[in-house]
């Protein structure tokens, strides 16, 4: 699963569609967590697609990762300032890839 306690444990190594990359990031097989209050780890992410589809303010959007272990497609936290920590996207991931900072 994501570590909860990432901002502590990695570093901030990259900015993409207006939200912070956790590294390490070392592409394509490396892509570290995409966003802070949202946060998705891409190298645990396999494209289940439950976070799309049933986050209510429409905060994920695919993004390609050619060449990643896991999958080709990544879900990015891409509007991550509409969430309104109804944590459903947490429940839902099956492996557990996304952590919502609702303190
Ligand atoms: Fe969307 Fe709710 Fe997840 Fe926030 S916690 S990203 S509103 S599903
Ligand atoms: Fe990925 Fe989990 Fe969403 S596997 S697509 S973050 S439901
Ligand atoms: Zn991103």
């Amino acid at each position: 699963p994501i570590d909860p306690n990432f901002e502590e444990n990695r570093e901030l190594v990259d900015e993409h569609n207006g939200h912070d990359v956790w590294g390490p990031v070392e592409e394509p097989e490396q892509l570290g967590i995409h966003g802070t209050h949202v946060a998705v780890d891409f190298d645990i992410c396999l494209a289940d697609g439950a976070c799309l589809e049933d986050c209510p303010v429409d905060v994920f959007e695919w993004v390609d990762s050619p060449g990643h272990p896991e999958s080709e497609i990544k879900a990015d936290p891409a509007n991550e300032a509409q969430c309104i920590d109804c944590m459903l996207c947490v429940d839902v991931c099956p492996v557990d890839a996304i952590d919502v900072d609702a303190g």
